[in-house]
């Protein structure tokens, strides 16, 4: 998809169709919009004053130009009440409108910068948020369709801005919404990818591409250097599977920045979950291609950092395995020597994802973090408390790393809310063969399960700790209806609160 910013008066734009912008409640169109209105006649006023457009987030309507203007239609998107406004419903009502346009059979679409104008964003936030918006409302999947490239499709995106004064903002928050929805769309392809086309070795691969193509350092460990590393914990997981484990080390480090202690973020990456022999149900195994979304968003995140060049150091850590079962798989009851020398008793081989992040943790240890932050899809329980697409949760040892986390997530549009994490839970995963198990039960499951990660956080006796927090994103892999600018399917969830993050710590 190509795109362009056009300088034009907006009346001169041509396009098959122009996207402009109405407010909920406001009596009367203004900027562009307005502009608009008046060269067809009023008809953008008559709509509204007749009650059939009313501007409420994610409304459309389509007006045919007549030859009024240079753009065959004019489709108008609503904001919802200005009141209410935020730089997530920018991003909303462009995803909306794209779609739309795309449906409608149109190729090549105009499009003003929405929220920049009365929405009073910064035009170089708003310009981020319109094409962020657009390219992310736009994705399809189409990887395993017999003929991908049939369909409607959009070819050329133009954004429309006359005021001089504000082109290079835009150019520059165009230029980062590109990056950021490229990252976070190949973070949903990745997620979307049927199991049996995306597994630890393939997933690897790709992160190899992904990091050559964007000058990111990624080391793979194979199973050789995972055994060598003494990576029991992932080693048990993958055990069953007939394809073997990789554990990936990103870095994103730019020059003047090679020794700055790292923030690292760390992704479960179960290529696909069966829940070993402590099975799970057919229905239960449905969405479990994307257990490894947490490692999608922290390789989409660091995509997106190499890309804008952030001047920080940051690590990526994906362990990567196929909870699988077959006569070699890990029985309930084992016991697993990780990679701390803590010892864990596998109550359930379905709790399989703390035991992946368990080795990733202690490697973290290594780097001196100034703070880790892990995210993964961890237990149905988050889904289960928050609601399925309705936020993920948050678990962890420190409050300042918390509320940058939080802030950072509602600055991106991507809900997380925190949980608690007494040190009474420790008592729920004491084991009488191991050091710990790696269940306590599906009662305050949230909290054991962060608790047996925070083992890991701490270390054996004298190991050196770290700021930590660890976002369950169960229930956000997958949108299970299109919104917005989030179609259904493949989320993409956590690559901009990773992204924003970088930005605020
Ligand atoms: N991958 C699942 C968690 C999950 C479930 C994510 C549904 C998204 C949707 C995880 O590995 C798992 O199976 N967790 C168990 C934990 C239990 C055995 C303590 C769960 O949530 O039931
Ligand atoms: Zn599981
Ligand atoms: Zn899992």
């Amino acid at each position: 998809m190509r795109i362009s910013i056009v300088h034009q008066p907006i009346q001169a734009v041509t396009a098959d169709v122009l996207i402009v912008n109405l407010f909920e409640g406001v009596k009367a169109p203004a900027g562009a919009t307005n502009a608009i209105d008046t060269a067809l006649n009023g008809a953008l006023r008559r709509a509204f004053d007749l009650g059939d457009f009313r501007g409420r987030l994610n409304e459309t309507a389509v007006f045919y130009s007549e030859e009024r203007i240079a753009a065959l239609r004019v489709l108008v998107v609503g904001l919802g009440p200005i009141a209410e406004f935020t730089i997530d419903r920018a991003r909303q009502a462009s995803g909306t409108a794209m779609r739309r346009a795309r449906d409608l059979g149109c190729k090549r679409v105009a499009t003003i910068v929405h929220g920049a104008g009365s929405g009073g964003i910064d035009p170089q936030a708003a310009a981020q948020a319109t094409i962020e918006g657009a390219l992310l409302g736009a994705y399809q999947f189409r990887e395993h369709k017999a003929n991908p490239e049939n369909g409607r499709q959009i070819d050329e995106i133009f954004i429309a801005e006359f005021d001089t004064a504000k082109l290079d903002a835009i150019r520059a928050g165009v230029d980062a919404g590109v990056i950021m929805a490229d990252a976070i769309n190949d973070a949903r392809r990745l997620v979307n990818l049927a199991p049996n086309y995306l597994n630890p070795v393939t997933l690897a691969d790709e992160f190899t591409a992904m990091a050559a193509r964007v000058g990111l350092r990624c080391e793979v460990l194979d199973e050789q250097r995972i055994r060598a590393e003494n990576m029991g914990a992932v080693l048990g997981v993958a055990q069953g599977s007939h394809v073997p484990p990789r554990f990936i080390v990103f870095e994103h480090a730019p020059a003047g920045h090679e020794n700055d202690a790292p923030l690292v973020f760390i992704g479960k990456g179960v290529t696909f979950d069966t829940g070993g022999y402590s099975i799970k149900t057919a229905d239960g195994m449905l969405t479990m291609k994307g257990d490894m979304a947490g490692a999608a968003a922290v390789s989409g995140a660091m995509q997106a950092l190499a890309g804008l060049k952030l001047p920080m150091r940051v690590i990526g850590l994906t362990p990567l395995v196929e909870n699988m079962i077959h006569g070699g798989a890990m029985r309930p009851g084992d016991v697993l020597t990780s990679r701390s020398g803590l010892t864990i008793e596998v109550v359930n081989t379905d709790a399989e994802g703390r035991l992946i992040l368990a080795d990733a943790l202690d490697y973290a240890r290594q780097f001196a973090p100034r703070a880790v932050v892990d995210i993964a899809t961890l237990t149905s329980l988050a889904s289960s408390a928050m609601g399925e697409n309705m936020a993920a949760c948050v678990l962890d040892n420190d409050d300042d790393l918390r509320s940058a986390l939080l802030r950072a997530s509602d600055a991106a549009g991507e809900r997380i809310w925190p949980m608690p994490l007494w040190p009474d839970y420790a008592d729920k995963i004491k084991s009488d063969v191991a050091e710990l198990k790696n269940t306590g039960g599906a009662r305050g499951g949230l909290g054991s399960s962060a608790i047996f990660l925070k083992r890991f956080v701490d270390g054996v006796p004298g190991a050196a700790s770290y700021p930590w927090a660890h976002i369950d994103m169960a229930g956000m892999a997958f949108w299970s209806e299109t919104r917005g600018y989030s179609p259904r399917g493949a989320s993409g969830f956590g690559v901009r609160t990773l992204v924003q993050l970088t930005r605020i710590l």
